[in-house]
C-alpha cells in the first residue's frame, strides 16, 4: 500500500530510537506522516497489547498469541493505519506483519504459510510499500541493550528464540526482497538514522 512503512527488528537494534528520530525528520521538514506502533496503537488494540505482554500468561498457546496479534494488527488498521493513509498522509508503523513472520511463524515455529493465511484475512491490500529491517544478530542487539527485559513475556523467551527470530525475518526478507530496506545500525545512531532517510528518498518516500 503506497505510503505504508513499517520499520523492523529483532530486540536491543535501536528500533525505538530511529522511529523517534524519524518523526524528528519528518517534523523539521514538514512532512505529513503518522507515527503508531504494533502491537497496540488504538483503545482497543493497546487492550489486546496488554493480554499479549503479561507475564502472567505463560499459559498463552502459539496459536492464540498469532490470533491475538492479528486481531490487534486488524484494529489497529481500522483505527489508524487506514484513515491517515485515505487523507494522504505517511504511516510508519513500528513492527507489523513480519514481526509476526519472524516470532510466531519461525521463532514459535506455527510456520510462514499458518502465519500469512491468518494476516491475509487481517490485513486484506494492507502490505507496507517498503519494510526498514534494522539487521544485527541477536547476540550483538543483546548486548548493545544489556540483557532482557524482566517484565516482558516475549523477551523472556531466551537466546534460542530470538536466533530463530533473526532467521525468520532473513526468511521473509528472501520471499518478498523488492519491499525490503535492510539497514545495518552498527555504526552511530546519527548514521544509521541517514541511511534510512537516504532509502526512503531513493524510494521516492521523502
Ligand atoms: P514492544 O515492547 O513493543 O517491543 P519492541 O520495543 O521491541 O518493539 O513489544 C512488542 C513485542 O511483541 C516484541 O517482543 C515483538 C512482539 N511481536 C510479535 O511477536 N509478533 C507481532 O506480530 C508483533 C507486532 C510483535
Amino acid at each position: 500500500m503506497k505510503n505504508f512503512i513499517t520499520i523492523e527488528g529483532t530486540e536491543g537494534v535501536g528500533k525505538s530510537t530511529q522511529v523517534r528520530f524519524l518523526q524528528e525528520y519528518c517534523k523539521k521538514n514538514g512532512i505529513d506522516a503518522v507515527f503508531t506502533r504494533e502491537p497496540g496503537g488504538s483503545k482497543v488494540a493497546e487492550k489486546i497489547r496488554e493480554i499479549i505482554l503479561d507475564k502472567n500468561n505463560g499459559e498463552m498457546s502459539d496459536v492464540c498469541e498469532a490470533f491475538l496479534y492479528a486481531a490487534a494488527r486488524a484494529q489497529h488498521l481500522k483505527d489508524i493505519v487506514i484513515p491517515a493513509l485515505n487523507e494522504g498522509k505517511i504511516v510508519f508503523c513500528d513492527r507489523y506483519i513480519d514481526s509476526s513472520y519472524a516470532y510466531q511463524g519461525v521463532g514459535r515455529g506455527l510456520g510462514l504459510d499458518f502465519v500469512k493465511k491468518l494476516n491475509d484475512l487481517a490485513i486484506g491490500d494492507y502490505m507496507p510499500q517498503y519494510t526498514v529491517f534494522l539487521d544485527l544478530p541477536p547476540e550483538q542487539a543483546f548486548k548493545r541493550k544489556g540483557g532482557a527485559d524482566e517484565n516482558d513475556r516475549l523477551e523472556m523467551s531466551g537466546n534460542e528464540f530470538f536466533q530463530k527470530v533473526y532467521d525468520g525475518y532473513k526468511q521473509t526478507i528472501q520471499n518478498d526482497k523488492s519491499r525490503f530496506i535492510v539497514v545495518s545500525p552498527t555504526g552511530t545512531k546519527f548514521e544509521t538514522h541517514d541511511k534510512i532517510v537516504a532509502a526512503l528518498k531513493e524510494k521516492g518516500i521523502f
